[in-house]
């Protein structure tokens, strides 16, 4: 059955802005992370604490989360693949965490240099410092529908991922469909092996939309329960480990569908088209929200 309400985690200030070829101004991020919370987004992904080398687009990690205009009741969060991540986030006072894993080895080994299983051996680490400091840890596993570099995934693999990382600690398991490969059968079927060791209510959906099946993998996964979905304003976004991928699912698109079928979110469309609006004119981006490009049409 569909949940009565569904929290989103805006994650367009870091998974939107991480690819971008241009740098794009610590300024901006502020701005938009402002925005989005006037909108009503109550989980915003304001920063990832991973090394500037290997994501310059994340550099300014530092000035992102001290610079906050915090607003109450939102959570900023960032991502800390190790522990040199963890404390330098925690120096700076961010509400909570995110460890970052994969279900295929070759992506892991492209993406944060180590196998998935020293992968976990690092996160636990994170995960112990994390809780003495009283902060959340979600975890993502990616690749849950597809690899770029290893295709079909077994779901086998992504439930092994997903069930370590949430018997390590982490509250949610966030999971990843990087490539936006899956289809909506695929999805439930995925789910459906994840949800056999994590209850729905500890899991979420993070669609990429490359090939335009995001919406319709949420749809499926929604009618399984899941009522915490990750999506970035005006489809913002790729990854750089990634070659080829677009955007996350659009926050915009998202509500659009969730309120048609008469799911709360708290969310404002109106304010919400208008900050994709106002990121894409800013960052000289195409608005790849259907409903974000409809609405400032009107
Ligand atoms: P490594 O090279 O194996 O690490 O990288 P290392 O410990 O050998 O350190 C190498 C250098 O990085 C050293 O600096 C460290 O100090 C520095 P040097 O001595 O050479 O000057 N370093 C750091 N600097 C800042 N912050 C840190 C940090 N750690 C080490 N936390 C590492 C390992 C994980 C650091 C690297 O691979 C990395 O930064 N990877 C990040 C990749 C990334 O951000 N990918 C995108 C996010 S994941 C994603 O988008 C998927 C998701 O959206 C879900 C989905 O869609 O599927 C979440
Ligand atoms: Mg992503």
């Amino acid at each position: 059955a569909f949940p009565q309400s569904v929290r989103l985690v805006e994650v367009g200030a870091r998974d939107g802005l991480q690819n971008e070829p241009e740098p794009v101004s610590t300024e901006t991020k502020l701005e938009l992370i402002d925005r989005l919370g006037a909108a009503g987004l109550r989980h915003i992904e304001a920063a990832s604490f991973v090394s500037p080398k290997w994501v310059p687009q994340m550099a300014d990690h530092r000035e992102v989360i001290t610079g906050l205009k915090r607003r109450d009741g939102v959570v900023y969060s960032a991502l800390t693949p190790n522990l040199k991540g963890l404390e330098a986030a925690l120096q700076c006072g961010v509400d909570e965490v995110a460890v970052f894993g994969a279900a295929s080895e070759s992506f892991s080994q492209k993406n944060i240099n180590c196998s998935v299983s020293e992968s976990l051996e690092r996160f636990a680490p994170v995960l112990d410092r994390a809780k003495a400091a009283n902060v959340r840890v979600r975890g993502y596993v990616s690749c849950v529908l597809g690899c770029p570099y290893e295709g079909e995934i077994a779901p086998a693999k992504v439930a092994e991922v997903a069930k370590a990382l949430y018997e390590m600690g982490c509250y949610e398991v966030s999971l990843g469909d990087t490539i936006g490969t899956g289809t909506p059968l695929k999805a439930k079927r995925m789910l459906e092996a994840v949800a056999r060791d994590i209850p729905m209510a500890n899991l979420g959906a993070h669609f990429h939309d490359t090939y335009g099946q995001a919406l319709a993998n949420l749809y499926a996964v929604l009618e399984e329960g899941i009522a915490v979905i990750d999506s970035s304003v005006a489809g913002l976004g790729g990854c750089p480990y990634a070659k080829g991928a677009s955007g996350n699912v659009a926050s915009e698109d998202v509500i659009y569908l969730l309120n048609g079928l008469g799911i709360d979110s708290g969310i404002d469309l109106s304010d919400l088209a208008a900050t994709g609006t106002w990121i894409t004119q800013t960052i000289g981006r195409p608005n790849r929200s259907k409903v974000g490009v409809a609405i400032a049409a009107q």
